[in-house]
């Protein structure tokens, strides 16, 4: 039987499927405009028809210009790069912890005897590596201080399949390869899978962490409903697939979004955006507070 060869995107077939699916999220997305992010598209796009081929993707795009929400929601999970793992970039869950115990005491002391909350979002969670890393620095802050909090995670991604995937909370081995043991030990049950081990994330986790759909391109976030600030944010490796002017659009709703200390961080490859200058100010390798300018803005919108 004769093998059918891939068409690189860089081909007229290619051109054509590209400029087609980058309508299509454009105009699902309503921060992104056409053509604003080809380079990230085009290589998402190649990488698609190599695995699944050109056939799966035509289908899938006919049916979602036609404005079938589950085929565009599939293109969008199709073209999501979700590389993640437990505890990336160490110095980030060791500065949230420190940025918690902070708040958790300053709060006990202003209020007495209420329990504190404290909210933090991952914005672009992937498989939920990330914001059940920060539940661990946020539990392990209750811990070391002796003091009981609410937690509060919201995460949310665009890929609704990694956003499942993230419910489940069962990881194999190496997506937590760099978690120290101690702290896997504390928080997960081991269960057996064949022959492999897999790790459960324990019930004083996920009673933290809630999961939502949201597209962070699009005009309307399912956040700040409920009248309160995040005391952090974590963005990390979003910001490298969005365009410039999706870049400062982000970083001025995060500043509207924070509490005038809460922190935003992004990955070290993003650090030093020179988009975030207007709202917030450098306080750390990728870690950012909001500018006074920012504090101002936000606290007239309260
Ligand atoms: C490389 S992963 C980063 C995961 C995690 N934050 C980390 O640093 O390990 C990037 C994630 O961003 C999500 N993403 C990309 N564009 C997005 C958008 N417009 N809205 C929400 N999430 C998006 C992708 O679906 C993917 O899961």
């Amino acid at each position: 039987m004769q093998k059918t060869q891939p068409i690189s995107a860089s081909s007229s077939s290619g051109e054509g499927l590209l400029k087609r699916v980058t309508r299509v999220i454009a105009s699902a997305s309503g921060l992104l405009k056409a053509g604003e992010r080809d380079d990230y598209l085009h290589r998402c796009v190649a990488d698609f028809m190599v695995v699944r081929g050109e056939k799966v993707l035509e289908t899938l795009l006919q049916k979602a210009e036609r404005g079938e929400h589950e085929a565009i929601q599939a293109l969008r999970n199709a073209l999501a790069v979700n590389y993640t793992y437990f505890w990336r970039e160490p110095e980030h869950f060791h500065i949230l912890m420190e940025h918690v115990i902070i708040s958790l005491r300053k709060r006990v002391d202003k209020r007495g005897s209420l329990q504190p909350r404290v909210h933090l979002w991952s914005a672009g969670c992937a498989s939920g590596e990330e914001p059940w890393s920060m539940a661990i620095a946020a539990a392990e802050a209750c811990r070391v201080t002796g003091l009981a909090a609410t937690i509060e995670i919201l995460a949310t991604d665009i890929d609704t399949v990694a956003l499942a995937d993230a419910q489940q909370g069962r990881y194999r081995d190496h997506a937590l390869r760099e978690l120290p043991n101690e702290l896997r030990e504390r928080y997960f049950h081991p269960l057996r899978m064949g022959s492999g081990k897999i790790w459960r994330v324990g019930e004083a986790l996920r009673k933290m962490v809630r999961y939502v759909p949201n597209d962070l391109l699009a005009a309307q976030w399912p956040v700040g409903e409920s009248g309160h600030r995040f005391d952090a944010i974590f963005c990390r490796n979003v910001m490298i697939y969005l365009s410039d002017s999706a870049r400062v659009h982000l970083f001025e709703k995060f500043s509207t979004l924070l509490t005038p200390d809460g922190l935003l961080l992004l990955s070290r490859v993003e650090g030093g955006m020179s988009y975030a200058d207007a709202y917030f100010r450098p306080c750390g390798d990728a870690v950012y507070l909001p500018s006074a300018a920012a504090r101002r803005v936000s606290q007239n919108r309260i």
